[in-house]
């Protein structure tokens, strides 16, 4: 595809609504397994997709949209019995927002909330910030230098703590920590026991080499936490914790604690976890 090419497609798919979405929202409106309110949640959702939106898969249009409605259920479990969400401008913190799979679903859920998206991806940010109107900000690999326009009342942080080493996992619970407001509840998602299975059994690699998988189990094993790059000595890969050792994480970033937790709640696959302050 030319440079051209490749502009114009980008242009149209800003403005137009994508048509692969568009019919997998109909069959989901089909499925009696959706509630009446996740329905009209979906009925307002927005359609528009950025061409370099990695997490759609063609032909999986209905996945994407499902794995929006599951985020949403995990973030009603995780708000149930708080006060965070009071009023009709909730603050609220997508990091990392990617190009909005999740945040659709927010937006039309909380369509007057402060919402603010952070992603080290500049353009997935821009999109975001744009097409769902929120305030963004263009995140770092160094947490402990990224500055947020916090507090915020709900976070969400999917499919990040997934991706890091553990330093690197300590410093992003820094810094959503220090960017909860003191009834907020900020949900994140890691890799849990469903991995360390679904890589035991050969169901699936995570885009690791043997080496690489076998290592990541047995530093799980040793320490309840494990990592690899997906280039070796890379600070981007798969990781994996056990829920003793994620605890342990969160004792050691900051005076908050466990609300909730939901047991590869999110999609059937990452495990969820719920924070609020002590
Ligand atoms: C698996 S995707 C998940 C995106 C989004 N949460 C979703 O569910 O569609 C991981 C995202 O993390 C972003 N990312 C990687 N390192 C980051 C960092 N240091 N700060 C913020 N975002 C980061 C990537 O650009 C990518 O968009």
């Amino acid at each position: 595809m030319t440079n051209y090419a490749r502009f114009l497609n980008r242009i149209s798919s800003l403005r137009r609504d994508s048509p692969e979405l568009g019919a997998a929202k109909k069959d989901l409106l089909r499925d009696p397994t959706l509630s009446t309110n996740e329905k009209d949640l979906l009925r307002r959702v927005e359609l528009r997709l950025d061409s370099s939106d990695e997490m759609f898969v063609a032909g999986r249009a209905g996945h994407y949209l499902s794995v929006g409605l599951s985020a949403m259920r995990c973030l009603d479990a995780s708000l149930e019995n708080s006060d965070s969400i009071q009023g009709p401008a909730p603050s609220i913190l997508d990091l990392p927002c990617g190009h909005g799979r999740v945040l659709r679903f927010m937006r039309a859920r909380y369509p007057s909330a402060n919402i603010t998206v952070s992603d080290i991806d500049p353009t997935a940010m821009r999109f975001c910030q744009k097409t769902f109107k929120c305030q963004g900000v263009v995140s770092i690999p160094d947490f402990d230098n990224l500055e947020l326009p916090g507090p915020f009342d709900l976070v969400w942080c999917g499919s990040l703590f997934t991706h890091l080493a553990e330093e690197d996992s300590k410093g992003l619970l820094r810094l959503l920590f220090r960017n909860l407001s003191s009834k907020g509840t900020c949900v994140i998602t890691t890799h849990g026991q469903l991995t360390v299975d679904r890589i035991t059994s050969g169901h699936d690699t995570y885009g690791l080499t043997q080496s690489a998988q076998k290592d990541t189990l047995s530093q799980v094993e040793e320490t309840g936490y494990g990592y690899a790059g997906y280039e070796a000595g890379g600070d981007y890969g798969i990781s994996i914790v056990t829920h003793p050792r994620m605890l342990e994480l969160v004792a050691e970033t900051g005076t908050w604690h466990e609300a909730a937790f939901i047991d590869h709640g999110w999609d059937g696959h990452q495990d969820v976890y719920a924070l609020r302050h002590n």
